[in-house]
């Protein structure tokens, strides 16, 4: 008897035997990230109305996306696709008694794997998780005409080509970081970005909450953080600012999980630590002078390394974060931390001296009580189950086993990260930093941190990335993922983010889901062009258009 996994099977052997591994550009349907396999057939399959039958193996959030998906085409086509979750479908299927959209588990695929079979009249979709589920309605949501993303009716038809697909992502991490410190960003903003992300598969949202310039998250046990570390004068704005209650949080949160994206929080210590600073000068070294600003750079005064009440309020920032935020990995930041505070510190003197920490070849003594404070709160989190991501100065002098290093002084850090057996996500500057211009006619573009034009990250540049450039097969196991940094600076509102985002977050996209090499950037403009504007146009969100 042909089990749901031979079925499978049958089927991928079909579409190898068929020998394609690629398909021909001129008959690309436009897909971003384009699937690993694609192979297309004759016909079409109607899609307006189609009857949804899903596998009641699956869980609550597999009925989540698939009752979105539903109203989504009620609302475009005006016509009702029931949802349904009758026992033994995976035998029917089996058998071929199936007809509409038929979503049925297999555990055989990875979770984020899927496998779509289109024929007239038949959708099949096989995945083992949500994860794989939704990236297959993605895939078929852009197969389909633009309109397809309206929140209205409209007059077009919709139906997809008969194909089969194979696909799967390169990497599990594909994100996006959003600093909304320099700037705020409303919740309907932020949502607006999770929606883009969602489209192209990006999967994490590492949302950067505190820094220098306010603290962006309600925490109750440190009220101040938010009463005043939320806000800072500006020319035109004696109190600009803002912060999330922790209801918006957690809103944010399912939000992403519904789109199949976990949200990451970025606490950054001990460094870029002003605002909290202000709020509780007792936690600096030299306890007093802080203020928040909107100078940018890098400030000298840091959380005060030799001070147990610091590392009480960091437990207790960090515990209210662990309640609310369910990610595996917590950012803690450990980017640009001057030492000249704590050579100046009785306080971390006297810390350095108890621990026995001396200068060495590879680090100065200060340098070894930044690794202590990152180990001393890679313990604490571990203790609740949670891992680190840290930048990639966490990396000088001794690093704990365990952690994650965000590689983004370029990709050297990576490299050394990996090859010291660290898992790693690259975030280079000459590549992800999407504050940085889109073009080295830098008058053309909106005023910004770039200052020479070949800093500029250029669409091509983005599309052209190779993550694992220069290191061996086994470091490059290590590489967890891609994502791109919004730094924000130099913008504060959200058509100029949008602007900055898009369409570079698209090119990255590719980078972050398909196999090495074999990108084709004059077919991905052609997409851009004839597809994915469109797309973001009836979204509403702004974009650099192609020069
Ligand atoms: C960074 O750009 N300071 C991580
Ligand atoms: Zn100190």
């Amino acid at each position: 008897m042909k089990t749901a996994t031979n079925h499978l099977l049958s089927v991928l052997a079909a579409f190898l035997l068929a020998g394609i591994t690629s398909y021909a550009a001129d008959k690309l349907p436009d897909i971003i990230p384009q699937p690993q396999s694609l192979e297309l057939r004759k016909g079409s399959c109607r899609v307006a109305g189609i009857q949804i039958n899903c596998d009641d193996a699956f869980g609550e959030d597999v009925r989540g996306i698939i009752a979105a998906f539903a109203d989504r085409l009620k609302t475009v086509c005006g016509k009702e696709s029931t949802v349904a979750y009758p026992i033994g479908l995976r035998k029917s299927a089996e058998k071929g008694n199936v007809k509409g959209m038929v979503i049925i588990m297999n555990r055989a695929l990875g979770q984020e794997e899927y496998v779509m079979d289109i024929s007239a009249g038949k959708i099949l979709i096989y995945a083992s998780a949500a994860p794989g589920v939704l990236w297959g309605i993605r895939t078929l949501q852009q197969m389909l005409p633009p309109e397809i993303y309206r929140n209205a009716p409209a007059k077009v038809h919709l139906s997809v080509p008969c194909c089969l697909i194979q696909d799967k992502p390169r990497f599990k991490y594909r994100g996006v970081m959003l600093d909304c410190c320099r700037h705020f960003f409303s919740t309907d903003e932020i949502k607006r970005q999770l929606d883009v992300m969602s489209i192209y598969k990006c999967n994490r949202l590492h949302w950067h909450l505190s820094d220098d310039q306010g603290w962006r998250i309600e925490i109750k046990s440190r009220p101040l953080l938010t009463i005043a570390g939320a806000w800072r004068a500006e020319e035109d704005n004696p109190k600009y600012g803002g912060f999330y209650t922790e209801d918006e949080v957690r809103d944010i949160i399912s939000y992403a999980a519904a789109r199949g994206i976990t949200v990451i929080p970025e606490i950054d210590l001990p460094g870029h630590m002003m605002s909290a600073l202000t709020c509780y000068p007792e936690l600096g070294c030299t306890g007093k002078g802080y203020e928040i600003t909107n100078r940018w750079g890098v400030y000298k005064d840091v959380l005060c390394a030799g001070n147990e009440a610091v590392y009480a309020f960091l437990e207790d920032v960090l515990t209210e974060i662990c309640d609310i935020f369910p990610s595996e990995y917590i950012h803690i930041g450990g980017d640009e931390c001057p030492k000249d505070r704590w050579r100046e510190c009785p306080k971390c003197q006297a810390k350095i001296r108890e621990l026995g920490l001396e200068d060495t070849a590879g680090a100065t003594k200060e340098q070894r009580l930044q690794n202590y404070v990152t180990a001393r709160i890679q313990a604490f989190l571990a203790g609740k189950g949670r891992k680190i991501i840290g930048w990639d100065e966490i990396l000088e002098g001794e690093l704990s086993p365990g952690a994650t290093v965000m590689s983004w002084r370029g990709s050297k850090g990576g490299i050394k990260a990996a090859a010291a057996g660290f898992d790693v996500i690259m975030t280079p500057n000459s590549h992800c930093y999407f504050d940085y211009a889109q073009s080295p006619q830098l008058d053309k573009e909106p005023k910004g941190i770039t200052r020479k034009p070949e800093r500029a990250i250029t669409l091509e540049k983005v599309y052209s990335m190779e993550p694992c450039v220069n290191m061996d097969a086994e470091s490059a196991k290590h590489v967890l993922g891609v994502q791109c940094n919004l730094w924000t600076e130099y913008i504060a509102a959200n058509d100029h983010l949008e602007y900055m985002l898009l369409p570079r977050m698209i090119a990255l996209s590719e980078v972050q889901w398909r196999p090495a090499g074999n990108r084709d950037f004059d077919a991905f403009k052609t997409s851009l062009q004839h597809h994915q504007f469109r797309i973001l146009d009836i979204l509403g969100v702004n974009y650099r258009k192609l020069d």
